[in-house]
């Protein structure tokens, strides 16, 4: 009997390095990434609906609030990409539980645009190959291909280059997280005003990161992450500075403002210091909510 169902989970992200170069012609900036893929999943499931009845979305869990539930919402623009490149008619539901913070900075949006592209190829058997739902997930988002692949990669480009990293390991974060999101052209535009009129270098591979990576060396992980969006991101949210100072206040092995923020990554020695951290972030007072976890976790994975 053929699929009517199916439920694909996908993690989110943090950028342990995020160097931007200049703005391009096309509007975008290239640059140098290091994603991790971590923890907290987010679930999607997509199910056949009668034929000619189209594409429906519901969205539910932890993190709703401003998740579009209609055609803007990237997990429908796969589907609709899909069906137009694949010449299908395509009448499913989407439902999305929600764990990954909305315009957090955590690639939420795009981790269930690939979690769609790996459920439609499974539920209509196209057989993608990976090379084909990277295609795919490229022209959705920079971050997509990544939520696709999991693990721990250097993005190039746009972010949507992939190449592996080697990293051993496990890496225990903590996220201090914000109600209210930032958008990521908003951030991208901060950081083109504060630099305005500064030499911008062509943005490289951090070495020191690399190698800390394939050391598993969590302490000179934590001590060498960057992210040229951070200064932009707090720009725009000056709250956001207190929160790292009280982190690292509270010996985080490092801190950062995950991708455009406003989410705020603490890298952690282990599973107990990341408790203690969150203790200490929630009683201070200067976060919304904190999460728990680790990485790196694999990609968009069908649920068995
Ligand atoms: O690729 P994605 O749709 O996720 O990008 C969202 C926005 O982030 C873009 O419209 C652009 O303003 C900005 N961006 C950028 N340079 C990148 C990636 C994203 O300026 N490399």
């Amino acid at each position: 009997m053929p699929v009517k169902t199916v439920t694909v989970r996908v993690p989110a992200k943090v950028n342990l390095q995020l160097s931007v170069g200049p703005r391009e012609a096309d509007g975008y900036h290239n640059l140098v990434t290091v994603f991790q893929a971590i923890s907290i999943f987010d679930e999607v499931t997509v199910s056949l609906r009668e034929p000619n009845s189209g594409i429906s979305i519901s969205i539910s869990g932890d993190h709703t609030h401003g998740v579009p539930a209609d055609s803007n919402n990237l997990a429908v623009k796969a589907t609709e990409l899909i069906a137009s490149e694949y010449d299908l008619d395509v009448d499913v539901h989407i439902d999305i539980k929600k764990s990954i913070p909305v315009a957090g900075g955590m690639a939420g949006g795009s981790a269930d645009a690939a979690a769609t592209i790996v459920a439609i190829d499974y539920l209509f058997s196209l057989g993608m190959n990976r090379e084909e739902m990277s295609e795919i997930a490229a022209q959705l988002g920079s971050d997509v291909p990544f939520m696709l692949s999991g693990g721990t990669a250097i993005g190039t480009g746009h972010g949507e280059q992939l190449t592996p990293a080697l990293s051993r390991g496990v890496y225990h974060w903590v996220l201090a997280l914000s109600t209210v999101g930032l958008t990521t052209p908003a951030v991208y535009d901060e950081c083109d005003r504060l630099r305005a009129g500064s030499e911008i270098a062509e943005p490289q591979t951090h070495e020191v990161l690399m190698q800390a990576l394939l050391a598993a060396d969590p302490k000179t992980v934590g001590a060498s992450m960057s992210n040229d969006l951070q200064a932009a991101a707090c720009s725009l949210r000056p709250a956001l500075r207190l929160v790292l100072d009280v982190g690292q206040e509270y010996g985080a092995l490092g801190a950062l403002v995950s991708g455009s923020g406003p989410t705020v990554a603490f890298l952690v020695a282990d599973e107990e210091a990341g408790l203690d951290l969150a203790v200490a972030l929630t009683a201070s007072g200067v976060v919304g909510s904190v999460a728990r976890a680790y990485g790196p976790v694999g990609g968009a994975k069908v649920l068995a």
